[in-house]
């Protein structure tokens, strides 16, 4: 049991005793921390914040060894050990005294303190701005970009990760591989190349804690302040957060059922253009091979990196994916990032780049240096799930799967919301981008969405200039009972709010 000592209790003192707050000052015999450890950081403690103050005698070993209950000599080597440091000094033969060292800055407690006192860099102030959503905990309720984790094959999951920690490969649990692991960058490489169209081997393979770190990462080995990035607009906004705090200015990249308006290049130095022409983020169109080559040409021509983000064209309603622009590039000049957020699930942070053999190395330095390596364990079951061909048959059972849904969804949306908004002609992804079909504003009707756990994003987020008013809707991790009941909920909320 933890007993309590508390210096004031049975407390003989003297005259000059140190009169110590009630309970500030315990012993926990059940501790594993060595009693005169404990004696030591509550004394130093009390010092530290100014309630022992310089001068104050402290009581002797003697004293306080009955007083709490312990012997004499564990009090008298907490008291050397606080004399060694500095924070007492032993006066007139063996009196102890509290040292004078300078007293706190100010009687503020640390509870009041503001979190952040010194300097923090523009990098860090980029973000400031940016509002998150509060999704509530029924997170699936219409959350764009959620896959349904409920199909996910846990147990043959579990089987594979628990063989690599069972009998454990010594290489995977020590400072190995630092410039990737070879198993799973194989993997990766026939998988894109398979499923993706793209053109790569294995060491171009960058593995990453996410597809958003590979976007950091790339911007901060690819831009210098001032440089122009060329992004979609609407386009991905955490993209832009991070192009933003290298120091880029961003110019938009319009996109519309028309297609991507590549007439007119911004001036100055297009350093990188972003975009995600199989699954356009948020609309859910693509690319047409004719703009996918003219867009290679700009970016040849004003010698500026492409990156491809293609985080969810697995899921096309009919037919295959379209296969990545990477896969047309003559130039070497786009990096492909993928991840496997959307395939298996978010939280399991991992995704992947596939950069140009030029800058290879130093992508791959600059990913160890800014530690942006992820758990060999884990890359390890993962190389293991897709070669074993688990990853295609939950990629095949999770197309057929959201196809259906994304049908039914687009049905019950015709009856519930028509009267209010239409969806984007857009047949990939596992979000639907509606527009409102008449003037409404989509940040007040998602907020009161939110307030009754529909966890729907107002389209004009996603639009840095020009905003088109709209909401953008999850379908693949909610049943069809479910959606029925959320979406005639949205239509509630977009009713009351037009009224
Ligand atoms: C355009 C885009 N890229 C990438 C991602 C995935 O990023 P991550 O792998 O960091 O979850 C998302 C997620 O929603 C996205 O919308």
């Amino acid at each position: 049991m933890r007993e309590r000592s508390s210096f004031l209790r049975n407390r003989r003192s003297t005259s000059h005793a140190v009169r110590l707050p009630v309970d500030a000052f315990s012993i926990d015999r059940e501790s594993r921390e060595p009693i005169q450890q404990q004696i030591y950081t509550a004394l130093r403690d009390l010092i530290l914040r100014g309630v022992l103050t310089p001068g104050l005698k402290l009581p002797s070993s003697r004293e306080l060894s009955r007083n709490i209950l312990v012997s004499r000599n564990t009090v008298v080597r907490a008291y050397e050990q606080l004399n060694s440091e500095g924070y007492v000094e032993t006066r007139h033969g063996a009196k102890t005294y509290v040292a004078n060292i300078p007293p706190p800055s100010s009687s503020v407690t640390r509870q009041d303190m503001p979190e952040k006192t010194g300097h923090v860099s523009r990098f860090a102030h980029a973000f400031d701005t940016e509002t998150r959503i509060n999704f509530d905990a029924d997170r699936s309720a219409l959350r764009p970009s959620t896959p349904d984790i409920a199909v996910f094959p846990f147990k043959t999951w579990n089987r594979l990760l628990g063989r690599h920690l069972l009998h454990p490969n010594v290489d995977l649990f020590n400072y190995n591989y630092d410039l990737g692991y070879p198993p799973l960058q194989e993997a990766i490489a026939r998988y894109v190349q398979a499923y993706r169209g793209v053109v790569c081997e294995p060491r171009q393979v960058v593995v990453t804690n996410g597809a958003q770190a590979a976007l950091d990462l790339l911007s901060r080995i690819l831009l210098e302040d001032g440089d122009v990035v060329w992004m979609e607009e609407p386009g991905y906004v955490n993209a832009r957060l991070v192009f933003s705090a290298a120091g880029a200015e961003i110019e938009p990249l319009h996109v519309s059922e028309e297609g991507w308006e590549l007439q007119s290049v911004p001036h100055g130095n297009v350093r990188l253009i972003y975009t995600t022409p199989s699954c356009q983020h948020p609309l859910g169109l693509s690319m047409r091979v004719e703009q996918r080559l003219r867009l290679l040409e700009i970016a040849n021509r004003n010698a500026a990196w492409i990156i491809e983000d293609d985080f969810d064209s697995e899921y096309r309603l009919f037919g295959r994916s379209i296969p990545a622009m990477q896969g047309n590039d003559n130039f070497g000049l786009t990096i492909y990032v993928g991840t496997f957020a959307k395939t298996l699930f978010p939280a399991i942070r991992v995704g992947f780049m596939v950069v140009p053999q030029s800058i290879c190395e130093q992508v791959k330095r600059a990913a160890l240096y800014c530690g942006q390596q992820v758990s060999l364990p884990l890359q390890a079951t993962l190389s293991d799930f897709i070669m074993n061909g688990h990853f295609a048959s939950h990629l095949r059972r999770t197309r057929r799967l959201y196809a259906e849904r994304r049908e039914a969804f687009l049905n019950f949306g015709q009856k519930y919301l028509s009267e209010w908004m239409e969806p984007f002609e857009a047949d990939v992804g596992i979000q639907i981008a509606f527009r409102f079909k008449r003037p409404l504003d989509d940040v007040a009707i998602a907020s009161k969405a939110n307030d009754v756990k529909l966890n729907v994003i107002p389209l004009s987020r996603y639009y840095y200039r020009e905003p088109v008013r709209g909401l953008l809707l999850g379908y693949a991790a909610i049943d069809e009972r479910a959606m029925q009941s959320h979406l005639a909920l949205l239509a509630e909320v977009i009713e009351k709010q037009a009224s």
